[in-house]
């Protein structure tokens, strides 16, 4: 039986690259969320779409299907910062699923804006979960990203739960 997830949505590799970093830390289940429609790889047009669907509160559809929430303890959630917020992905992925009584680890990677409203997007959209304090890691920081990584999972001291 399976105890810890770690699912991330990434449009340019970054927070794949933490994903991976915490995976190799704490093993379990990687999972890469992915949306129907891919978002474009032109950053301008990303930006647009990313604006209009956080505005709109707008959650697209995913690829990513998960059988079952259920054997998962702890659920690590990675996303970019995508306009002060989580990426869309990730509020469909938060969505999708029944995460009362889960404890949730959430990293993310970001440029100059930092955490913002990440971590207030993941509380709102899962509400009954035991939401630990994130690891928010700038995207110039990830050649560091095994040992920035560990010091979080001291600091939230996630062997309690694993
Ligand atoms: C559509 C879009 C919007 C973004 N908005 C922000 C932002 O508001 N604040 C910020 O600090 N970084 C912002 N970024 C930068 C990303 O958070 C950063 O580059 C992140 O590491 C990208 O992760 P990824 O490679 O996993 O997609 C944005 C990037 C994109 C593509």
């Amino acid at each position: 039986m399976e105890c810890t997830l770690i699912a991330y949505y990434s449009w340019s590799g970054n927070t794949r690259q933490l994903a991976q970093a915490v995976h190799r830390i704490v093993g379990g289940k990687l999972l890469e969320i992915k949306p129907v429609n891919p978002y474009p790889t032109s950053f301008n047009e990303t930006l647009r779409r990313a604006r209009e669907e956080i505005d709109a509160g707008y959650k697209p559809p995913l690829e990513t299907k998960l059988d079952s929430i259920e054997p998962f303890k702890v659920i690590f959630i990675g996303s970019p910062n995508w306009c002060g917020t989580i990426a869309p992905p990730v509020a469909s992925f938060l969505s999708s699923y029944n995460f009362t009584g889960k404890i949730i680890a959430p990293f993310f990677t970001h440029g100059r804006g930092g955490l913002q409203n990440m971590l207030g997007a993941v509380k709102e959209l899962c509400p009954n979960s035991i939401v630990l304090d994130p690891l928010a890691l700038h995207r110039e920081k990830l050649s560091s990203a095994e040992n920035s990584v560990t010091e979080w999972l001291e600091k939230i001291q996630i062997k309690r739960y694993l």
